[in-house]
């Protein structure tokens, strides 16, 4: 294998860039030529690409966002699309791709490999960590904290006016940032879209724990389970306090990794490279416990990450 791709696609995640950077490096130490392809599956499609050295990835280990930037390619989920991918990498020359991104990116790596044979290695890397069969996903870890710091200072303002307060997470389809930030917050109630709530018994919670003295709380909402503006309606018609809410959004996004995020994109990045050049493909870069591993795309993409609702009953137990 002569020339390995690597593109970013999907919502970007931070440690992304950590990750280009040991895919580049670990080809060069390999002797291989890394190329990067701009704006995920769209720069495979129209060829826009660039050999990559080891400048082109220095400084970057500690910024968010993605120097190969990002998309949500719709035109590479048609047949006619992937075609066209194809016929670009063939042109270039390219013997192997890592694929860095969602589900919706390996879904994409998966197809081209099931369709065509093309190698194609995947990294998880969503702030969401949704991904199957890797304990953790590029960037959610970061983007825990980096919601927890807002959420510290939120508690500040709240204990000082005595009010409750509705934070929202991303997480359109899962509460994974929801349960991990709502445990470490303190929160005093977390909505999740895995687990029916009742916004009538958080409020009747809420009105106890004032009684016993509690006068300010935080609740957290993943936003693919309510919006905050609609839970702050209801808790404060039901309980008659003063309620604000507060959407976190793309900050969460963003922002310079943590060391745990650094450390597993550089990991991942390496692993993925590595098994292309074991003659690997179809897989993804994955980790378990301390072990790194590679499971199939399909069984990867098959699979549902369940939410781990120890963690939930645990914060229940720490608001009480
Ligand atoms: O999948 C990552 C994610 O940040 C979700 O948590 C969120 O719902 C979504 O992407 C937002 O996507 P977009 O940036 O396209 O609005």
């Amino acid at each position: 294998m002569k020339k390995i791709g690597i593109l970013t696609s999907g919502g970007d995640s931070p440690g992304m860039n950590a990750a280009i950077r040991s895919v580049v490096r670990t080809c060069l130490a390999k002797g291989v030529e890394p190329y990067g392809f701009y704006h995920g599956w769209r720069g495979v499609m129209e060829e826009n690409y660039q050999q990559m050295n080891t400048i082109s990835v220095g400084g970057i280990v500690t910024t968010g966002g993605t120097i190969l930037r990002t998309a949500r390619c719709l035109e590479f989920m048609k047949p006619e699309g992937r075609e066209q991918a194809l016929r670009s990498l063939r042109h270039i020359g390219i013997d192997g791709l890592v694929v860095i991104g969602g589900d919706g990116s390996l879904t994409g790596a998966m197809k081209l490999y099931q369709e065509a044979g093309f190698p194609v290695i995947g990294v998880p890397a969503s702030i969401d960590n949704d991904i199957p069969c890797s304990d953790y996903s590029i960037g959610f870890d970061t983007a825990v904290n980096t919601a927890l710091s807002a959420i510290d200072k939120v508690r500040d303002t709240a204990y000082s006016h005595d009010r409750v307060f509705v934070i929202e997470v991303m997480g359109r389809r899962n509460g994974f940032i929801a349960v991990d930030v709502g445990l470490s917050a303190g929160a005093e109630a977390i909505i999740i879209p895995e687990m029916p709530y009742n916004l009538m018994d958080i409020s009747e919670n809420l009105i106890q724990m004032r009684d016993k003295g509690k006068k300010s709380s935080i609740i957290i909402v993943a936003e693919g389970a309510a919006a905050a503006r609609d839970v702050r309606d209801s808790i404060q018609e039901h309980t008659g306090f003063e309620v604000r809410y507060m959407v976190l959004g793309h900050m969460q996004r963003g922002g310079s990794p943590t060391a745990h995020d650094r450390v597993l994109s550089m990991q991942l990045g390496a692993h993925a490279v590595d098994l292309l050049l074991s003659g690997e493909s179809g897989k993804m870069a994955g980790i378990q416990g301390r072990s790194l591993v590679a499971t199939d795309l399909e069984t990867v993409l098959g699979s549902k990450r369940e939410i781990d609702l120890s963690k939930l009953k645990l914060a229940y137990h720490m608001s009480i």
